[in-house]
């Protein structure tokens, strides 16, 4: 029996006075699966990821995650929904005036003031702080303050953030945005490091091309404890869960895997394929 999804839209549309900022989207998010969302700037791509967990409030359609319908919930009721989300921020979002240490402490206090986690006592907050530093290899930043790291360093501390509580989606809004090429796919590969140890849903909206291809084409070993290629090891079935999603004015005007995005000939989807120089 395929996994139960984790979140669904269904002829979705939002609108901001006369602009339609989504239009008719459709999708569903697996365990385990990833969407790379591609598209110029405007068409939508952050009102997605905001709608999925009721930041935006859409217009007609039906959105559902975890099973639970969040187009008619008040923002009371959406609280717990959202919490069990991961969200990276287009613009790293990181409070500045809390040490990285409490930057990712965050999202457990606030679970915690939802009142049905156990109390958390400083040994057992502090132990999954610790952890997801350590995941994104930040562990010695614990006590200092976001203006004191560097960007590529910021941005793995918005990682470490979304996936404290280890939650079962993580949103990423263009997480290598503005970052060197080797950052950034230091960046993609902790991404997918997070999907494969965790079999965690992810959508990622990503201006590089070069993103969705270490989504789609490598895994985490943890063997080895680095990225291997998907077609080396034959391992066909984590291959084909990962699409690309291209937007235009609202809608998805491409859905397919990286081959047949490649394959594709409309000019506004081949503007978002990497071509060799
Ligand atoms: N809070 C808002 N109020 C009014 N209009 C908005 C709001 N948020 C987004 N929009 C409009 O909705 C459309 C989609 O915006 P969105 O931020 O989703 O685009 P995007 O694809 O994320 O762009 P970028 O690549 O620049 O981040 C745009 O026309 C934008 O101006
Ligand atoms: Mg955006």
């Amino acid at each position: 029996m395929p996994d139960q999804p984790i979140l669904k839209f269904c002829q979705v549309s939002l609108r901001f006075g006369d602009t339609w900022a989504l239009r008719d989207i459709c999708f569903t998010l697996r365990p385990g699966e990833t969407r790379v969302i591609f598209g110029a700037a405007g068409s939508g791509k952050t009102t997605l990821l905001k709608a999925a967990i009721g930041l935006a409030t859409v217009s007609s359609g039906k959105i559902e995650l975890f099973g639970e319908s969040v187009v008619d919930r008040n923002e009371t009721e959406l609280f717990p929904l959202r919490s069990r989300a991961g969200f990276v921020f287009q613009e790293g979002g990181l409070f500045d005036s809390l040490s990285v240490g409490e930057n990712v402490e965050y999202p457990l206090l606030n679970r915690q003031m939802m009142g049905n986690q156990a109390a958390l006592t400083e040994a057992n907050v502090v132990n999954p702080v610790r952890e997801a530093l350590r995941f994104v290899e930040l562990e010695k930043t614990f006590d200092k303050f976001p203006s004191e790291i560097s960007g590529g360093m910021r941005r793995r501390v918005g990682i470490a953030r979304a996936i404290v509580t280890e939650p079962p989606l993580v949103l990423y809004d263009s997480p290598t945005a503005g970052l060197d090429p080797i950052t950034a796919n230091t960046i993609m590969a902790l991404i997918a490091k997070e999907r494969d140890v965790r079999n965690s849903a992810s959508l990622i909206v990503t201006h590089r091309y070069q993103d969705g291809e270490i989504m789609a084409d490598f895994f985490y070993d943890p063997e080895i404890e680095g990225l291997v290629p998907v077609v080396e090891t034959g391992t066909e079935q984590k291959k084909t869960r990962t699409r690309f999603m291209v937007m235009k004015e609202g809608r998805i005007v491409f859905f397919g895997t990286r081959p047949e995005m490649e394959a594709n000939q409309d000019s506004y989807v081949k503007r978002f394929i990497r071509h060799e120089e």
